[in-house]
């Protein structure tokens, strides 16, 4: 890995150290580049990122590659990068240093489930804004047994006072007078927004589990507390293609 070079304009965009690499080359031909000390105006000249030492008008870049995990958050611990209190999902991943990392929107710390970890914030808006709708799948224990005119209310969209959901898909998979399991699909990520959701029809949620992403489905044979490294373009292809 140390050994891998790549083109002086590339890293000089990659690092943010220009923003495009019309603008590189505008500073490599203002002589405004140094690479080891030296100055340098060839956007060809193939450099070292983790061996240089890069300076911008005397400021020096380092180029940080970005890293995704996707962790099957256990309960009990929480989605931030530091707590007081309680264990954090980011202790959970040794290589996902706390001062760069962070999770990719929150589970409650009593959910379960599918979160990515990343230090890629353009990705992580790309997931949790919500103008891109991406669907987030949740298995779901409830108290009862949902009737048809609370799902009716899910799908049309609930009203609360600082927002109105939007349709949720539900999908039962077990009824039982006492307690149901179910699947329910939603496009926002508001603050428990599924527990708000099946409280507002008259059941609590008893456990909770993300399960999907847009098309990124948590492996089943991950166990609570594992992950696994993915690239961008795994993540990008499952993410945002959906059948
Ligand atoms: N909705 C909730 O109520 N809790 C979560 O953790 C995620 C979605």
């Amino acid at each position: 890995m140390a050994k891998e070079t790549m083109r002086l304009d590339r890293f000089l965009v990659l690092s943010g150290a220009c923003k495009s690499r019309t603008d590189a080359k505008k500073c490599l031909h203002d002589h405004c580049v140094y690479v080891n000390d030296r100055p340098v105006s060839s956007a060809e000249l193939q450099v070292h990122p983790l061996e240089d030492t890069i300076e911008v008008n005397g400021r020096t870049y380092r180029y940080v590659a970005n890293r995704y995990f996707l962790l099957n958050k256990p309960k009990g611990v929480v989605s931030a990068t530091k707590d007081r209190i309680s264990e954090t999902v980011l202790s959970l991943i040794p290589e996902a240093d706390a001062k760069e990392y962070f999770p990719v929107g929150r589970l409650d710390k009593d959910t379960e489930g599918l979160l990515l970890i990343t230090n890629d914030g353009e990705l992580a808006h790309c997931i949790t804004s919500p103008r891109h709708e991406i669907k987030k799948t949740y298995f779901v224990r409830i108290t009862g047994v949902l009737q048809k005119a609370e799902e009716a209310r899910l799908n049309k969209g609930i009203s609360f006072e600082e927002f109105t959901s939007k349709s949720a898909e539900y999908k039962f998979l077990r009824e039982d007078s006492e307690e149901s399991e179910c699947l329910l699909t939603i496009t926002e990520g508001k603050f428990h927004e599924v527990k708000r959701l099946f409280h507002a029809v008259g059941h609590e949620v008893l456990y909770l589990k993300r399960i999907s992403i847009g098309g990124l489905v948590l492996p089943e044979e991950m166990k609570p507390g594992e992950y696994r490294e993915y690239t961008l373009e795994q993540l990008n292809e499952a993410i945002f293609t959906v059948d």
